[in-house]
């Protein structure tokens, strides 16, 4: 049996994170803490998508490390090589070759109308090709695998109509081949601010804190995250509905404590100090043995390499399965055809 055959009877999800480093409590929060969860009700590939991060222009000489941090954070926090494919996208070149082949069924006009385009785009006097094409790569990524669902942010929506959609134009041309992939918006944590209580958590705006932080920086972190800014002195109230640590305290406080902070905060018992210092413990206490598994990667740099190994053969042997349903259909298998 092929892997395709053996694997159908779950639903298949695949995702992918751009490499920036070590995850920070934004993808754990956004991503990998529901990726993790997944892995026994799906079939699930998981993606480290370095041919996606090309297109932002960081330094090629920092894109190795970035890759094996995020494989590190991966294994870190759970994701299992034993029931999930973990690899990395440029290990398998036919997320590149399908991209291409995608290039003929996606209207440019598609392209232009994605909101993350036109954000991206504006920091550019002359636009790379690669900004605008980047939602044809994460369709390739996506249906390669045939996926049925795939988790993503409510940010990522967009990109997730235009697979839909290259599916749809795809099979009304070359014939029934992809699945019509469905999203699995998680609950909105697009809206978890960052640290700075103002935008989205991103390392690059340094508004976040690395998941496998030692305790000493998660509190350096931590204390400067901003509060309700009408509590201005100790004494003052708070409000801890409109407070951007209180509202983190729901993923890492349990509901009793919680409750006691709401009170302790409102009648100003609390200081923010205090409620902040409770926050980071709870997050290295619930991220100790997070540090403690990529203590033992980053020992064994070579243990992490085999997983990435392997996860990029078992995705390389269902997508040259694809590509070769795709290369034939679009008549691009001249001696299968002539000789
Ligand atoms: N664009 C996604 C993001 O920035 C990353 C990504 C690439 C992805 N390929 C994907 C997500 C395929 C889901 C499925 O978050």
């Amino acid at each position: 049996m092929t892997e395709i055959q053996q694997t159908r009877r779950k639903k298949r999800i695949f995702s992918g994170m751009q490499p920036s480093g070590e995850a920070h409590l934004g993808n754990y929060l956004g991503a990998l803490r529901r990726w993790v969860s997944m892995q026994d009700e799906y079939d699930c590939v998981w993606c480290i998508v370095d041919d996606h991060a090309i297109t932002s222009g960081g330094d090629p000489v920092d894109m190795p490390s970035s890759v094996f941090d995020l494989a590190v954070s991966f294994l870190a926090v759970g994701l299992d090589p034993e029931r999930s494919i973990i690899f990395v996208q440029s290990d398998v070149h036919e997320h590149t070759e399908l991209a291409w082949l995608f290039n003929a069924v996606t209207p440019v006009g598609d392209l232009e109308r994605m909101t993350q385009y036109k954000d991206k785009a504006q920091h550019f006097e002359s636009i790379p090709a690669g900004i605008l094409n980047y939602p044809i790569l994460q369709a390739a990524d996506i249906l390669l695998y045939k996926a049925d669902a795939v988790p993503v942010g409510e940010d990522q929506r967009q990109h997730l109509e235009l697979t839909r959609e290259v599916a749809r134009k795809f099979n009304a041309r070359y014939g029934e081949t992809f699945p019509i992939t469905e999203p699995l918006i998680g609950e909105d944590v697009g809206r978890i601010l960052g640290l700075d209580g103002d935008t989205k958590m991103s390392k690059s705006l340094g508004n976040t804190v690395g998941i496998l932080a030692e305790p000493d920086a998660v509190w350096d972190r931590v204390r400067t995250a901003v509060t309700d800014p009408q509590r201005v002195r100790r004494e003052d109230p708070g409000r801890p509905e409109v407070c951007n640590v209180f509202s983190l305290h729901r993923f890492f406080t349990d509901e009793n404590a919680r409750t006691d902070i709401d009170a302790g905060c409102r009648s100003a018992e609390l200081g923010c100090v205090d409620c902040k210092r409770i926050l980071s413990d709870n997050i290295e206490i619930s991220f100790a043995p997070y540090r403690e598994r990529a203590a033992h990667y980053r020992a064994h740099p070579n243990e992490v390499g085999y997983v990435l190994d392997q996860g990029a053969e078992r995705a390389r042997t269902i997508a040259s399965e694809t590509m070769e349903e795709v290369r034939h259909k679009m008549g691009l298998q001249w001696r299968n055809a002539l000789l």
